[in-house]
């Protein structure tokens, strides 16, 4: 990371310090660094009241959800809250036309009601430890190629050792880039009932145009009860399990929040990449992200188109359209604000700084050179590889396809082992069960044809598969968009993986000639074949020499500021970040308060959107002002609010925790000034935008009238 930014925040905490501390996802075995800092922020609770593995602390109500968000345990009887973009796929699945819960919502009333979830799965963590020498003794002497197989083979042995002498699941993780290394032992619960959401008119309200966006009027939660087996213990489900007892669950306070109140974040943030080069950066914002952007862009427009037809066909690609419209602007924010806050010019400055500190250190001197050495070659392949994932594996019939691998390499084999073709069959049947759950041909076919074409023209000839002339061949067309248009025609009235029925039949007689010839497998057979054979090896030998110099370069920054605190990039283990509720201003002349209300709701309202509808039942508390004991000032519902915590995705649905350690708020996005924010932190403008929970507790009461849901949990009034 870069010099300038480590001098500014270490100048930042001594001058300002107790005002705020924002920057940081900190592991919660390693917070007795921070605690002092955060007791004078606000904190009131006890270092071990946050992270104790022998008595019940904070960290017990913290779980991991479905290993992509996070959420929290509020009552005795395993409820969960998370977002409802964090429920939005178990929510889309069980909604149909004539019972349809993503539009209507939906409370139980009942255990009984309560709806089951196959492969959902909720992780308690029960400890963490550091594992370093025991990685770094496996490790030492092996060479660089070997490295990545090498330390996924001493992972797992630890990891065995963990699951065959109990019934935890355990999972090590790299820290700063293979400089150190932690277990994590969790308990998995996989029976998880969907027990209340609301309508994506208010799980969702604003929609696309205001996602990543502050301010913001959504409702972003749902709610889950973790389920477990008589003896509370981790089990499939099964009628006769019962709610889960915690060790640990979180009161919630409705006393609502003042301008620089401490608040923290306790969550899973998924990926950053806050160590990440100049020359990375460049590529990103030249290349990759406007590629992906590019890519996404047709898939979106064409699901959108059959969409809009009908109301089957909308539930049906609901889930798969908001995953990729939340990244496809997640990239377009990410790219303009590296350059509004001119992120590149930032790094060199602080590898400048690295170098002259390096200069006479044979261990550093060479690593950032050797790095922008080793993109001058990776610069020729990475739009291949963005193409590989987001083009040719973006149609979701090509990547369905190349799933039938296996079993075609089970077929080939010299001599035939049933056991292995069965193994394949099996998988490729459960694979299909999730694909034509959203499969739609009419737009997948325009896909496929738009996006072979992208291919054709963005990506060097030379690189192209023998395949690419074959379909070039295609007579009787005017031009190339005819030609794809054709090609893709093709595929889809002639592979036998279009229509499920046809998949059966295939896979009940599975015939090797009949696979090879599929035009579908074919395919996405030549781009993948080429791609491994061409590009891939390409992008391996850069991804070795990237990741050895950036280890050191991390090493290397630690060296040259031995007072620094430094945290690690996130990887999906549990954090915590702490700071306070700050306000904005996102550009000269304009500030944003640090909460919004019901009032705005009805402000941003357009019946004729379906991004901004506002349901009539909440116009009808709104205006008879029915908040009961939910209202905040001015006799409003406080809707959201924003804090300087540092998330990223991942601590989707994170509890957001007052000083006294008691639930305000779930965490859900971040805002637009700072999108940059994975791979640079900027003080000024990084912001978590939250629910508040007063929002939360009187949409389940007063909206859904669930209140035996309030009545299990344990509300702060005063
Ligand atoms: N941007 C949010 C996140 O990644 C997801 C918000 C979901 N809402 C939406 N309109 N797609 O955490």
């Amino acid at each position: 990371m870069k010099k300038t930014l480590l001098f500014l925040l270490t100048f930042h905490f001594l001058t300002i310090n107790l005002v705020k501390a924002d920057e940081g996802m900190w592991l919660p075995m390693l917070l007795k660094n921070n605690y002092a800092e955060m007791q004078r922020l606000g904190l009131k609770l006890t270092a071990e009241q946050l992270y104790d593995i022998n008595n019940s602390s904070l960290k017990d109500a913290i779980v991991w959800f479905n290993g992509g968000c996070t959420s929290e345990i509020v009552s005795d009887k395993g409820l969960l809250l998370t977002n409802h973009h964090c429920g939005y796929g178990a929510i889309a699945a069980h909604s149909t036309a004539s019972d349809n819960i993503l539009d209507n919502g939906f409370w139980a009333k009942s255990l009984a009601d309560e709806k089951d979830n196959p492969n959902m799965s909720a992780s308690i963590l029960v400890r963490m430890e550091d594992v370093s020498d025991r990685v770094n003794k496996a490790l030492a002497g092996v060479e660089a190629k070997e490295l990545e197989a090498k330390k996924m083979e001493i992972f797992k042995t630890i990891q065995k050792e963990i699951t065959d002498k109990s019934s935890y699941d355990a999972t090590v993780r790299s820290f700063f880039r293979d400089n150190a290394f932690y277990l994590f032992v969790f308990e998995k619960f996989t029976d998880i009932r969907l027990v209340a959401t609301p309508p994506q008119s208010i799980g969702k309200f604003g929609g696309d145009t205001d996602n990543w966006m502050w301010p913001r009027h959504t409702g972003d939660f749902s709610v889950f009860r973790i389920y477990a087996n008589k003896d509370n213990k981790p089990a499939p489900y099964s009628k006769d399990n019962i709610p889960y007892h915690p060790k640990k669950f979180l009161n919630i306070s409705i006393k609502g929040l003042e301008e620089g109140d401490f608040t923290m974040v306790y969550g899973y943030p998924g990926r950053t990449n806050r160590y990440e080069t100049s020359f990375g950066i460049q590529l990103a914002v030249d290349k990759t992200n406007p590629a992906t952007v590019d890519l996404r862009d047709i898939r979106l427009k064409a699901w959108k188109e059959e969409m809009d037809k009908s109301d089957s066909i909308r539930l049906l690609l609901s889930s798969k359209y908001a995953q990729i419209a939340n990244y496809w602007k997640y990239f377009i924010g990410q790219t303009e604000q590296l350059k509004r806050l001119k992120v590149f010019e930032e790094k060199q400055t602080s590898e400048k700084k690295f170098n002259e500190w390096a200069k006479n250190k044979p261990e550093y001197s060479s690593v950032l050179p050797t790095i922008e050495n080793a993109y001058v070659d990776y610069n020729k392949y990475a739009l291949h590889r963005t193409y590989m994932n987001e083009d040719i594996l973006g149609s979701s019939i090509a990547a369905y396809a190349l799933s039938f691998q296996d079993l075609e390499k089970a077929l080939k084999a010299e001599k035939q082992d049933s056991a292995e073709i069965n193994k394949a069959v099996r998988k490729l049947k459960a694979d299909g069960d999730a694909f034509y759950k959203s499969f739609n041909v009419i737009s997948d076919q325009k896909i496929l044809a738009s996006l072979s074409e992208m291919f054709y023209k963005n990506i060097p000839k030379d690189q192209h598969p023998a395949y690419m002339a074959e379909i070039m061949k295609q007579k009787k067309a005017k031009n190339t968009k005819e030609i794809f248009e054709k090609f893709a025609a093709n595929v889809f009235k002639n592979s036998f993986m279009i229509h499920k029925t046809d998949v059966d039949k295939f896979l009940a007689k599975p015939d090797l000639k009949q696979l090879q010839n599929d035009p579908a497998y074919h395919f996405v057979k030549s781009f993948y074949d080429n791609y491994v054979t061409n590009i891939k090896p390409h992008a391996d030998a850069f991804g070795i020499i990237n990741n050895a110099q950036s280890s050191k370069y991390i090493k290397g920054l630690m060296e040259m500021q031995p007072d620094k605190k430094f945290y690690a990039d996130a990887n999906s283990t549990l954090r915590l970040t702490y700071g306070s509720v700050q306000a904005y201003s996102p550009k000269d002349a304009v500030n944003y308060k640090y909460y919004t209300t019901l009032t705005g709701v009805m402000e941003k309202e357009d019946p004729k959107n379906p991004e901004f509808n506002v349901p009539a039942k909440l116009k009808e508390l709104y205006n008879k002002k029915d908040f009961g004991q939910y209202a905040g000032k001015n006799n409003d519902i406080n809707v959201a609010f924003i804090t300087n915590n540092d998330i990223t995705g991942g601590n989707s649905g994170s509890p957001v925790i007052n000083g006294n350690g008691e639930l305000v708020g779930l965490a859900f996005d971040g805002n637009w000034e700072a999108m940059s924010g994975d791979i640079y932190y900027d003080s000024k403008y990084k912001r978590t935008i939250c629910v508040d929970v007063r929002y939360v507790l009187f949409m389940i009461d007063k909206f859904g009238g669930a209140t035996n849901l309030i009545s299990e949990m344990n509300i702060i009034k005063n």
